[in-house]
Formats: C-alpha cells, sequence, structure tokens
C-alpha cells in the first residue's frame, strides 16, 4: 500500500499550525506562533487567538505545502484539531479543513488534540502499544495508557492548573520573562531548592491526581514575606524561589509517575514503556527525575524532541493517519468542541 500524503492543522490554543505528513516522514510543520500579540495581557485572550488562527492559518497552510512540495490536489486526507480547546480557534481550523476535503473530495479527519499529543511518540520512535503517558504542558496534566489509536485510559490528572500554567504564574510574580517555565529554570539553575519549603500537594492522597494551584499559593507568600521584611527581592531570593518550586513540581511529578507506572506495570507486564509530552517535558530536572525513575523500574524512557512535544501539526496529521487506517473518517458535520475528554 502507498504512503499517504496527510495535511494536518492545529488551531486549538495559540499556535496556528500546519503541516504534511508523508507515512513516518515530516514533509514541513509551520507552527505560527502569537506569543507577542498575548504578552501586553500575562496570558492568552481568546478573542485575540482566535482572531489571529483565521488571519493565519491560509498562510501557515500555504507555508506547509510549499515547503513539503505537495500541491493540495497530492493530499490524500485532510486532518484537523476538532477539541478540546479554544473554540474560536478550532473552529477556524474545522472550517478550513472542511473547505480543503470539499474542494479536493479527499476524506475530512476531526482528531482529539490530547490523542495527537498522546500518539506522537509513535511517530517519532515508533513506540508500540500500549504505554504510558505523562502529558505535561501549559493546559494539560494527566496519565494516560494508551493502548490504541482510540484506546486510552486515563489514570488521573490535575484536579486545578497544569504545572506548565503554574511555571507561567511563578514567573509573572517574580517578574521573569514569559512563557515562565524556561525563564523559571534558567533562575533555579544558581538557586538553592532547600532555602524555602514548598508543599508537595496531594501526595497524602491516594491515586494519580495532582495539583499545583497551592505551590503558587506558597510562592505568592514567601515572596511577599521577603519583600515586607527587606523592601523587595534580591537576585538569589528569586534563584531560590525558582528552584524551590521548581523541585516540588519535578518530585510530584515524580511521585505520581511512580504511582501511574505501578497500575501500568499491572496491567501491561511486556515490553513497558515511559513517554512524556508537552511543553513541560522540556524541563530538565524532571527530565531527569523520570529517567532515573525508569532506570529503577526496567521501563524504556521516550520524548520527543521539543518541537513536537509542545503543540504542533505534524501530530495531528499522525494521529489522523491512525483514525484513518482504523476506518474512522469524519463528514462534514464534524463539530469543533471545546470540551473532548479522551
Ligand atoms: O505544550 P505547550 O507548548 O502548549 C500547551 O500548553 O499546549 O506548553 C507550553 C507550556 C508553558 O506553560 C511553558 O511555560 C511550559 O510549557 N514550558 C516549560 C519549559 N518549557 C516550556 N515548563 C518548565 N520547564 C521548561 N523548560
Ligand atoms: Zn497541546
Amino acid at each position: 500500500m502507498p504512503e499517504l500524503t496527510i495535511l494536518g492543522l492545529e488551531s486549538s490554543c495559540d499556535d496556528t499550525a500546519a503541516a504534511v505528513l508523508r507515512g513516518q516522514e515530516i514533509l514541513s510543520s509551520v507552527v505560527l506562533g502569537q506569543n507577542e500579540l498575548h504578552a501586553a495581557f500575562g496570558g492568552v485572550v481568546p478573542e485575540i487567538a482566535a482572531r489571529a488562527h483565521a488571519e493565519k492559518l491560509d498562510l501557515a497552510i500555504e507555508q506547509a505545502l510549499v515547503q513539503a512540495g505537495v500541491p493540495v490536489t497530492e493530499l490524500d486526507a485532510i486532518a484537523v484539531t476538532a477539541g478540546p480547546g479554544l473554540i474560536g480557534g478550532v473552529l477556524s481550523g474545522v472550517m478550513m479543513a472542511k473547505g480543503i476535503a470539499a474542494a479536493t473530495g479527499k476524506p475530512l479527519i476531526g482528531v482529539n488534540h490530547l490523542a495527537g499529543h498522546a500518539l506522537t511518540p509513535r511517530l517519532t520512535d515508533g513506540l508500540a502499544f500500549p504505554y504510558l503517558m505523562l502529558l505535561v504542558s501549559g493546559g494539560h496534566c494527566q496519565f494516560l495508557i494508551v493502548r490504541g489509536p482510540q484506546d486510552f485510559k486515563r489514570l488521573g490528572g490535575t484536579i486545578d492548573d497544569a504545572p506548565g500554567e503554574a511555571f507561567d504564574k511563578t514567573a509573572r510574580l517574580l517578574g521573569l520573562p514569559q512563557p515562565g517555565g524556561p525563564s523559571v529554570e534558567e533562575a533555579a539553575t544558581s538557586g538553592d531548592e532547600k532555602r524555602f519549603r514548598f508543599p508537595r500537594p496531594l501526595l497524602d492522597r491516594e491515586g494519580c491526581d495532582l495539583s499545583f494551584s497551592g505551590l503558587k499559593t506558597a510562592l505568592l507568600r514567601m515572596r511577599d514575606k521577603l519583600i515586607e521584611e527587606q523592601g523587595g527581592l534580591h537576585r538569589q531570593d528569586v534563584a531560590d524561589l525558582c528552584a524551590g518550586f521548581q523541585a516540588a513540581v519535578r518530585d510530584v511529578l515524580a511521585e505520581k509517575t511512580r504511582r501511574a507506572l505501578r497500575v501500568y506495570l499491572e496491567e501491561n507486564p511486556g515490553e513497558p514503556a515511559l513517554a512524556v509530552a508537552g511543553g513541560v517535558a522540556a524541563n530538565t530536572a524532571l527530565r531527569g527525575a523520570l529517567e532515573a525513575l525508569c532506570e529503577e523500574h526496567g521501563v524504556t524512557f521516550t520524548a520527543p524532541p521539543l518541537r513536537l512535544c509542545t503543540d504542533n501539526a505534524a501530530m495531528i496529521a499522525y494521529a489522523g493517519g491512525e483514525l484513518l487506517a482504523a476506518g474512522e473518517v469524519s463528514d462534514m458535520t464534524l463539530a469543533a468542541r471545546p470540551r473532548w475528554p479522551l
């Protein structure tokens, strides 16, 4: 069977992305970010994001097709994120995909954004089902046993903030630039993680659920106390607060991953594998802790390259291909869904 050429579209948050995939090969992957549009507001503004997606989707698609050297008539299918996400952006992507599918007569495939992240290790590393996935991004945090392109078992997740969101809020509270993850990580390198005692939320509760909003509250209290006592924050204070915060996130994620691994290994004794995805998977301290954990348990550790860990359209094209192979094609009634649990 010839390898299929699939166009993927992603517009569920603040990246407008298009990619062309042929089989396992990424012919192009264009991501047009919106950081500068939202910077002044300290977070993604849904109205602004929706407008930017509507304005930039055609440009992203054109660039992806030109870079891949594939005319639109040579596409075999169009895959698009149909949720979950900010509804304005998701709608733009779905409408655009429907238009291309109608014009070319090729199949339309609606993809769950989370499934896109969760299936990425199969695209990058050829990982076989089943495997355990830790998805940690600015908007999501969950443990999934990935058993098939549409077969996910959720073991737990955050009950409040996502870890990326917590990194971003921490950066804001300490006057560091956005996105917060990289700037907090950088500041933490010269910090002492033991100076401030951050809580380890939910470790006393059984299961794999997580909570990160308490860390932000703890940080706020420590910051305000320092300001009150010394009239401001010194550079070393910021470094120590970042190191303490990051260590708490690392420890909580590592311990909950240990529990998720236990559940997963009971059900799947075969060739165990843990994969991570999402922007927070870029964090070196977290990666180190997860790698050590996997080594201890004899589990393979997979972390796709960062550009495929964060939001992109290659993962949507890939997930679309898996769905197509399973006979799961959408039609013109495909709806954009703001909420869509796996
Ligand atoms: O997956 P992603 O690009 O977007 C979605 O949320 O879908 O993740 C972005 C998040 C941001 O919150 C950012 O601060 C965080 O990932 N991040 C990091 C690091 N790099 C990015 N968090 C911790 N450490 C990092 N090195
Ligand atoms: Zn995402």
